[in-house]
């Protein structure tokens, strides 16, 4: 018997699961699984499940709803990139806001991170992207990313977190300490919307005479933090941004923070220098948002590594570990909601 009812969309996803299963089968196939790590996939998905899955959600940002509405591109990143979202155009993209964690009810206002993922364009020129509110990882690699999970983990005695161990962990990481600090000084604002997203890891630009420029890009607002929220209501965010969407579109600036050739593109926990460029590339206007039982984002893989003609992936080794663990919790997922429709194949 499934623990919660997720939505059913059984038909899509028998078909996605088919092709995202052969897609990450074929990213960790060449991937050589997570590069030398000796932390697999099924490792990271049992232990951000917590073993008592939620079946039938994402295992991590597992709270969320869908969004949809187009990216304006002023033509600005043209120059950079062959990618045709980048011409001056408008692509319409499927999204969803989530927050961090692998419970589908948590409160909205107790999640430590807040995130947006979009894709867009079609085929060999889709783009999916999950960015997230911290501007850098706490760790470089994908096996201290698993230490980090099992350091943050509950104590399955105490169902309680183990400050010692958490203490342990960062004082053996120094490479947290940016991390650190920006969690020291964010203060969470009012609104989904009045939020910065960052993809963290950094990618390549690619243009017509095959030149490459590392970037990392952040989506990021164009309205001021909202009035404060019901902190008793456990959806106070999404129900803000619900609100929002119907009176006017959302808009965030999608802006492009170019590398120098003194920056390291595999590490995601540097923060770049201030004077390094940005360049705005255009808006993600998101005008419209729904549950995600009512949207079609739930059959989407936001697998960082689907990237258009005229972007690819850095070396991070992060990017790697997340493309096959997010096909993990994908096909995990996907499989749960075929068999709550045949559950005598169980
Ligand atoms: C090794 C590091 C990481 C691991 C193992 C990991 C793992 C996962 C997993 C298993 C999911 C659920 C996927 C699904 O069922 O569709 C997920 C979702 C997500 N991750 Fe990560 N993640 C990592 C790093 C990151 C980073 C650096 C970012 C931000 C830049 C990020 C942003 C997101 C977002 C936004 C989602 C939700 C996407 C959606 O709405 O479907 N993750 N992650």
């Amino acid at each position: 018997m499934l623990k919660q009812k997720p939505s059913a969309l059984p038909l899509r996803y028998a078909i996605i699961l088919g092709a995202v299963g052969g897609l990450g089968a074929l990213i960790f196939a060449v991937a050589g699984g997570l590069g030398q790590s000796a932390v697999t996939a099924q490792d990271f998905v049992d232990l951000q499940e917590g073993g008592n899955p939620h079946l039938g959600f994402r295992r991590a940002h597992a709270k969320g709803f869908c969004i949809a509405g187009e990216f304006v591109s002023n033509g600005s990143l043209q120059p950079f990139s062959t990618a045709p979202m980048f011409a001056a155009s408008s692509t319409p993209f499927v999204g969803r806001i989530s927050i961090a964690g692998n419970n589908p009810t948590a409160p909205d206002l107790n999640a430590p991170v807040r995130s947006l993922a979009l894709s867009l364009g079609e085929g060999a020129n889709r783009w999916q992207t999950a960015m997230n509110t911290p501007p850098v990882m706490a760790v470089v690699t994908p096996e201290a990313f698993y230490e980090q999970l099992q350091a943050l983990s509950p104590d399955p005695e105490t169902g309680e977190r183990n400050p010692e161990r958490i203490r342990a962990f960062f004082a053996e990481h120094p490479e947290t300490q940016t991390f650190r600090n920006w969690q020291a000084g964010y203060t969470p604002s009012n609104s989904f919307a009045t939020e910065i997203y960052h993809s963290i890891n950094a990618f390549y630009l690619i243009n017509e005479n095959g030149e490459r420029q590392a970037v990392r890009w952040a989506a990021m607002p164009t309205v001021n933090n909202g009035e404060p929220l019901n902190s008793d209501d456990t959806n106070a965010l999404q129900n803000e941004f619900f609100n929002r969407v119907e009176s006017a579109p959302v808009a965030f600036d999608l802006t492009f923070t170019f590398a120098s050739g003194a920056d390291d593109e595999t590490n995601p926990t540097v923060l770049w220098p201030s004077e390094r460029r940005n360049m705005i590339a255009g808006q993600i206007v998101v005008q419209k948002a729904v549950p995600e039982g009512e949207g079609n984002c739930n059959n989407i893989n936001f697998d960082p590594l689907i990237l258009p003609t005229g972007m690819a992936a850095t070396a991070d080794p992060i990017l790697r570990a997340r493309s096959a663990a997010y096909a993990e919790s994908y096909r995990r997922r996907a499989r749960e909601h075929l068999l709550q429709q045949a559950p005598e194949n169980n």
